[in-house]
């Protein structure tokens, strides 16, 4: 199973990729972790993309491809592999097409996930990440049994910078102008497959797995 998830900043992506990886044994590479885990440790390529990261637009090209391409060559993606935030545009689209072809292999699914605007808002404004383990929470929707303390590894949670609300406003814009057209190409395509992303987290995993499923079988 290669698969692609998109939809707009919020709307469960990472959340949702960390259940349907698992459910495939396949690994989940989220171009955003990475660039956060770079981030954390001061590397050359965290210092790059925290500039543009922090301000909500997206990381440059060169920067965001090459790394892709990397993770892309490991070994435990050479069976299976779901992205999570790559690609964003139509022409990282078109890179990783190659970059598949180049390995002799081809995307199965994309899968996008559909969540209206103030539903995403309201899920970003209350979003708190762990420090340790990477597991979404959110204040209202899906609270840890301690205040402030991961469940599944004992972490400190956090207020990722770009969930200022200035940011987000940003980051929205970025997707209607850059990565709603991506969504258009790929259903031209006829490789997309949207699901309702709203309800119980789940709810959302079972839609999810099942339209993978129907691809597959
Ligand atoms: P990235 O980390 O990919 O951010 P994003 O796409 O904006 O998405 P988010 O991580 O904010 O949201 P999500 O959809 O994963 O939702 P989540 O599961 O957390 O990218 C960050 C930045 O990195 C970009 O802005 C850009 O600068 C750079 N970047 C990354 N990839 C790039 C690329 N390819 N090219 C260039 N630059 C790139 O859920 C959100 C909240 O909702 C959580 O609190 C969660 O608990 C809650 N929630 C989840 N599901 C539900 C539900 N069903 N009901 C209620 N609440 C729910």
């Amino acid at each position: 199973m290669r698969t692609v998830l998109v939809g707009p900043p919020g709307a469960g992506k990472g959340t949702q990729a960390a259940f349907v990886a698992k459910h495939f044994s396949i690994p989940q590479i989220s171009t955003g972790d990475i660039f956060r885990a770079n981030v954390a440790e001061q590397t050359k390529l965290g210092l790059e993309a925290r500039k543009y990261m922090d301000a909500g637009d997206l990381v440059p090209d060169e920067v965001t491809i090459a790394m892709v391409r990397d993770r892309l060559a490991e070994d435990d993606a050479r069976d299976g592999f779901l992205l999570d935030g790559f690609p964003r545009t139509v022409q990282q689209a078109e890179v990783l097409d190659d970059i598949l072809s180049d390995l002799h292999a081809g995307l199965d699914a994309v899968l996008e996930l559909s969540v209206k605007e103030d539903e995403v808002v309201r899920r970003l404004s209350g979003r708190r990440t762990c420090h340790g383990c990477g597991r979404n929470w959110h204040v209202e929707f899906d609270k840890p049994v301690e205040q402030g303390v991961c469940d599944a590894c004992g972490g400190e949670l956090f207020r990722r910078d770009d969930d200022a609300p200035e940011t987000v406003r940003r980051r929205l814009e970025v997707y209607a102008e850059q990565t709603a057209p991506l969504v258009e190409h790929y259903a031209d395509e006829g490789r997309l497959h949207r699901i309702e992303a709203t309800g119980a987290v789940e709810d959302v995993t079972r839609r999810a797995i099942e339209a993978l499923e129907s691809v597959v079988d």
